[in-house]
């Protein structure tokens, strides 16, 4: 598990493209974090590492619930923040993106914990990588980034390095 505190939302995207570099086709990253948090600037960080052009604009899909990115592999970044019970996500196609080629962002990931946090997610998610975001103050984010049921993968230390 690795611990980092960013100072600004450019440090942010620094430990964003960190992790996108370690990131392969089927991986699924789960964010936790309320609004505000931090959640968007980390996955435009990601976006960078899997190479998606400097610029392009990447917004929390609250709306359109994803969105898809081509960086170096296809990117989906979910927003489950609108959505209330398991038949809204199977509905919008989740496990289809969940389960395929590309790399899966989500926001409110705590959605996929509807019972008990400390349960398994839904969807029967397996392995993912846990990034819990906390607001320490106006500048300041504490992240929490855990490999989960990833023992087959060694990740190194996230920093901001
Ligand atoms: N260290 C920091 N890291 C990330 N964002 C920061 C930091 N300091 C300040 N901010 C600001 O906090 C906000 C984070 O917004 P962001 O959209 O990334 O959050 P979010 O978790 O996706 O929110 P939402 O739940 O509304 O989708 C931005 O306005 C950003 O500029
Ligand atoms: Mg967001």
């Amino acid at each position: 598990m690795s611990l980092v505190i960013t100072k600004t939302p450019e440090e942010t995207l620094v430990l964003g493209e960190n992790l996108g570099k370690c990131l392969e086709a089927g991986d699924i990253v789960l964010l936790f974090g309320d609004l505000g948090a931090g959640k968007t600037t980390l996955t435009q960080g990601i976006c960078r590492g899997l190479g998606l052009p400097e610029g392009e604009y990447i917004r929390s899909p609250t709306f359109t619930l994803i969105n898809e990115y081509q960086g170096t592999l296809p990117i989906y970044h979910i927003d489950l923040y609108r959505l209330e019970s398991l038949e809204e996500m199977e509905t919008l196609g989740l496990e289809e993106v969940l389960f395929g080629q590309g790399v899966a962002i989500v926001e409110w990931s705590e959605k996929l914990f509807p019972i008990d946090q400390k349960k398994d997610p839904l969807f029967r998610i397996d392995e993912r990588i846990e990034v819990r975001i906390t607001y320490m103050d106006e500048c300041q984010r504490s992240f929490s980034v855990q490999p989960t049921h990833m023992a087959a993968r060694s990740f190194p230390e996230f920093s901001l390095q």
